[in-house]
């Protein structure tokens, strides 16, 4: 199967580096921008395509690796060239195989692939690929396709209905970039109790890095510690009376979200006190 990526940037380098490492099957790439498709064509030692109808004809699989908002754009381009029997995909998380209007009529099959991971760097990012969950949907035809596509160059994956993707991205914002905001809500109090910029990322490791590695390893009820565990609402009062603003709001719903797992924890535990302060 050959594959060609329209899209040089960030998840289209890495993807496309992992396939010509691993099965020598990339033709190339076209992009926005003709230096964009360049280094990555050098980088892959793959071919720089400056005319999309040559990427598409000289490949079986198409990688569409723009952002979000244009493929659409691309696709309106793709489906007027002749497709029939491609496979062409997008990685969006939160757009499906849907996105992909009229694909029928083409001939080619429509698919989703996401990795389940934050792809920050167009060159070494393809080195963390393989510890990624790969979801993917569309064409069940052709599905197997994909899925032998992503095995033979190492990568897991797993099927998802189109139905859910909007949900299923959601799912991964709460776990990665919100995850990225409640630190920064931790930090900015911290630095109001004096602590420096230096101090704060040693002070924080050990209970964020300890924390994930519990609830990864035994789960979120084992896990769990802390006030609202132990019931203790004058605790989380004074908290409340303390924070201000949004750090205040954070608090507060995700200590909602806690007294959840409190309660299927100890289920002999009365937390409607607690539940009450949360809701004031
Ligand atoms: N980054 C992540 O963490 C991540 C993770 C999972 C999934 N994804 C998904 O992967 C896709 C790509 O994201 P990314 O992070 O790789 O984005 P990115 O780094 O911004 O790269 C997008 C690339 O597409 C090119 N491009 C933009 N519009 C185009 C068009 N109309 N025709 C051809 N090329 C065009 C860009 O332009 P130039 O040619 O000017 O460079 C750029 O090289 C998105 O669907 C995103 O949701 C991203």
């Amino acid at each position: 199967m050959k594959v060609g990526f329209i899209g040089a940037g960030k998840v289209g380098c890495s993807l496309g580096k992992l396939f010509a490492e691993t099965q020598h099957n990339l033709t190339g790439f076209y992009s926005l921008t003709s230096s964009s498709a360049e280094s990555a064509a050098d980088f892959t030692n793959s071919t720089y395509f400056q005319n999309l109808e040559d990427l598409i004809q000289d490949s079986d699989t198409v990688f569409i690796t723009v952002p979000d908002d244009a493929i659409t754009a691309v696709w309106e381009q793709l489906k007027h060239m002749s497709i029939a029997g491609k496979m062409i995909c997008h990685c969006s998380g939160s757009l499906s195989s849907e996105i992909f209007r009229d694909i029928k009529e083409t001939g080619a099959y429509g698919f989703s692939v996401h990795p389940l991971l934050a792809v920050s760097d167009r060159y070494t990012s393809y080195q963390e690929l393989p510890k990624a969950l790969f979801t993917i949907e569309g064409d069940e035809s052709h599905i197997s396709d994909i899925e032998a596509l992503l095995h033979a160059s190492d990568l897991q994956s797993a099927r998802i209905s189109a139905d859910v993707k909007t949900r299923y991205h959601g799912a991964a914002v709460l776990c990665s970039n919100l995850v990225v905001a409640l630190v920064q809500a931790a930090g900015d109090e911290l630095r109001i109790c004096g602590f420096s910029e230096e101090q704060l990322a040693d002070a924080i490791a050990p209970l964020l890095l300890g924390n994930v590695n519990k609830v990864l390893s035994i789960g979120t009820k084992a896990a769990l510690t802390g006030p609202i565990e132990r019931n203790d609402v004058g605790t989380v009062k004074k908290h409340l009376d303390t924070f201000e603003g949004i750090d205040r709001e954070i608090y507060k719903v995700l200590s909602k979200k806690t007294c959840e797992i409190a309660n299927k924890k100890h289920p002999e535990t009365n937390y409607e006190a607690l539940e009450q302060l949360l809701n004031s």
